[in-house]
């Protein structure tokens, strides 16, 4: 070994051989000024805040106690998927629907790129452990960052630092994950407020489990425990062993008899799962506790049945949008402060402010570090500017969220953003059906990615950016663990769509709370309570089916937002088969059959 002298490196806290060498071999490549093992201190949290608002990254908000804005640079400010891959060592491995790189090319390419790029910057260290710590498997990972913004993000979104480190032993599995933000620094080189690169990677190896990032330092680019491992590396673990790794909140639903149902939903980036995690119901007697906004591991259990875990610690959160109205649970857990806000803007009083919080003051900093005032054309949040806030703090989760058994799932949603054709709600027929409605979901594009708006698109299961291996491969794991497990103990499969809209573009349901009318019916389904009726496409509720109980909105938007126009549907059969066409020859049989009984059934 070549005797390098870089601070820190000498005095790691652990004798875990293969992770002392990785991080070796990464302090070699990408010569920082020192290396840094993130222990998760409070002492740790008060020292990187304070670089962090003297590095005029942070400004700390007088309004919000321990919290902190922060704006990126207007290149950085969604996950990038067309620089996103996935390198498996065969590209049909990858799919139709993933970037693909040869590895060894792409870690030659990375290597040159990360060759001295921490220069002038301290390497951080962070252990962390997706899922609780508890866990009969802990699922661990490493994160290599330069980024003191990662460091106090990862804080908040995973358990890390010491409690991690502690479960690595001498030689336990984890997942290394690299990330620099590509911008190193020349001695007395000012640093920039946000410092990232204009070239982009985020790259995974699925075979051997690694994750490479260079260049951003947002959100799913960057934090490389979210959607990198939890969902890209995770979904190739769970293919491999027999389980699933979702985009999917988990909510808890209590109904006035005290019966607890646990329901899972996959909704793609900005469509509503945050806001469905910590539902307010508006119908009386029924309860919504949070168990996780974003990701959901499901495993089978002893009794057959599929429990999730949500491996995260924290909520990323879509700022827009959100107010006391809309979403009050999200509204009362940032109020508690220890909460990062990124790209939303700043008033004049050390406050936060956003798109649909209120009245706006009549004068902001917007997220680009303007002067805003209501007169101003542009937003003065990004529309996809996120609050970043710990779930412990949340009023409404449930007890049992970091419970390392997990919970029952009764229901799953497949939901999406559709303006036409898709009715608020269908309950499949059956689990294959319902993970056709999964695979051929689809939903307009939104500032979550980089990227135009509004388009439809397909996106399987709310996966499409984060499924790490073959699209094909991953609709045959759904199909084959439906095979495995006895009908009535799988979770009952819906389609939800809240965005349905009138002529006039506005939406046709209330949404938010009143969601909860559709959960009821959800649940009512599975307990044989509720009528339906059926169609092609499943069983539909007509309105008098759904409690609209002091609900204000007009009866014939409820009826448009239900119905199931068999036109609608029939122009939806060829963009289908385009995108089976697409994924190829492994779109499996059952899924193929279920299109050939939906197209008969429509005649
Ligand atoms: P996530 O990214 O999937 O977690 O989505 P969020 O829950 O953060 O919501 C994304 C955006 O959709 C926000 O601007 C919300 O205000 C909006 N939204 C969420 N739920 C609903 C709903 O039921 N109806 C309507 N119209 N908008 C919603
Ligand atoms: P979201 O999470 O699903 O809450 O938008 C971030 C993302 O998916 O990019
Ligand atoms: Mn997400
Ligand atoms: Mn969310």
């Amino acid at each position: 070994m070549t005797a390098v002298t870089i601070p820190g490196l000498e005095h790691a806290p652990t004798n875990h051989a293969r992770l002392l060498a990785w991080v070796q071999e990464v302090a070699e490549l990408t010569c920082p000024d020192e290396v840094v093992w993130a222990d998760g201190s409070q002492g740790e949290w008060d020292r990187l805040t304070k670089k962090l608002v003297d590095a005029g990254t942070f400004v700390p908000l007088k309004k919000k106690q321990n919290s902190f804005w922060a704006a990126s640079d207007p290149s950085d400010v969604a996950r990038v998927e067309e620089r996103t891959y996935i390198c498996s060592v065969r590209e049909e491995d990858s799919g139709a629907t993933n970037n693909w790189m040869d590895p060894s090319e792409m870690k030659a390419i990375m290597t040159e790129l990360y060759r001295g790029c921490m220069r002038g910057r301290t390497m951080y260290v962070i252990p962390f452990c997706m899922g609780p710590l508890d866990a009969e498997k802990p699922m661990l990972g490493v994160e290599i960052t330069d980024s003191e913004y990662v460091v106090v993000s990862m804080h908040i979104m995973t358990r890390m630092g010491n409690k991690a480190l502690a479960l690595f032993g001498e030689d336990a599995d984890y997942v290394p994950a690299l990330h620099s933000l590509g911008a190193p620094l020349e001695p007395g080189q000012q640093d920039v407020q946000w410092p990232c690169n204009e070239t982009k990677y985020i790259s995974h190896f699925p075979e051997s489990r690694e994750i490479w990032s260079f260049g951003s330092g947002y959100g799913g680019n960057a934090l490389l425990g979210k959607k990198c491992y939890s969902l890209r590396i995770a979904s190739v673990m769970a293919r491999d062993e027999g389980w699933l790794a979702e985009h999917m909140l988990i909510l808890k639903l209590t109904s006035p008899e005290n019966k607890a149902y646990y329901i899972a939903a996959a909704f793609p980036s900005a469509c509503g799962k945050t806001n469905l995690a910590m539902l307010e119901p508006t119908i009386p007697g029924w309860k919504v506790e949070t168990l996780g906004d974003d990701i959901a591991w499901m495993r089978f259990g002893e009794d057959g049945r599929l429990y999730a875990v949500n491996p995260e610690n924290g909520f990323f959160g879509v700022a827009p949008g959100t107010d006391y109205h809309t979403n009050p649970n999200a509204m009362r857990t940032i109020a508690k402060g220890n909460s990062l806000f990124t790209n939303v803007a700043l008033t004049d009083d050390g406050d936060i402010w956003w798109e649909g919080i209120g009245d706006a003051p009549a004068h902001l900093t917007s997220w680009k570090h303007q002067d805003w005032t209501p007169d101003s054309e542009e937003l003065a949040a990004h529309p996809n500017s996120r609050y970043c806030t710990p779930i412990e703090q949340c009023d409404i989760k449930a007890p049992e969220w970091d419970d390392p058994k997990g919970v029952p799932i009764s229901a799953i949603f497949f939901g999406g953003r559709r303006a036409t054709t898709i009715p608020l709600v269908t309950e499949s027929r059956d689990w294959q059906h319902g993970t056709y409605m999964g695979a051929t979901l689809s939903s307009e594009t939104t500032a979550a990615a980089v990227g135009k708006t509004g388009v439809v698109r397909r996106d399987p299961m709310a996966m499409l950016p984060f499924i790490g291996y073959n699209a094909g491969d991953y609709f045959q794991h759904w199909v084959d663990l439906g095979k495995r497990a006895d009908a009535d103990k799988l979770p009952k499969i819906f389609y939800v769509n809240w965005f349905r809209r009138g002529d006039d573009k506005r939406f046709l349901w209330p949404g938010f709370g009143e969601n909860s009318r559709v959960l009821k019916w959800a649940i009512e389904r599975i307990e044989g309570k509720a009528a339906a009726v059926e169609t092609p496409i499943g069983y539909v509720p007509t309105a008098d089916a759904l409690d609209l109980e002091g609900l204000d909105a007009p009866i014939e938007d409820i009826e448009a937002s239900l119905a199931f126009d068999a036109d609608e549907w029939r122009a939806e059969i060829p963009l289908v088969e385009e995108w089976f066409a697409k994924i190829g020859e492994k779109v499996p049989t059952t899924l193929r059959d279920q299109l050939a009984t939906l197209k008969q059934r429509l005649g």
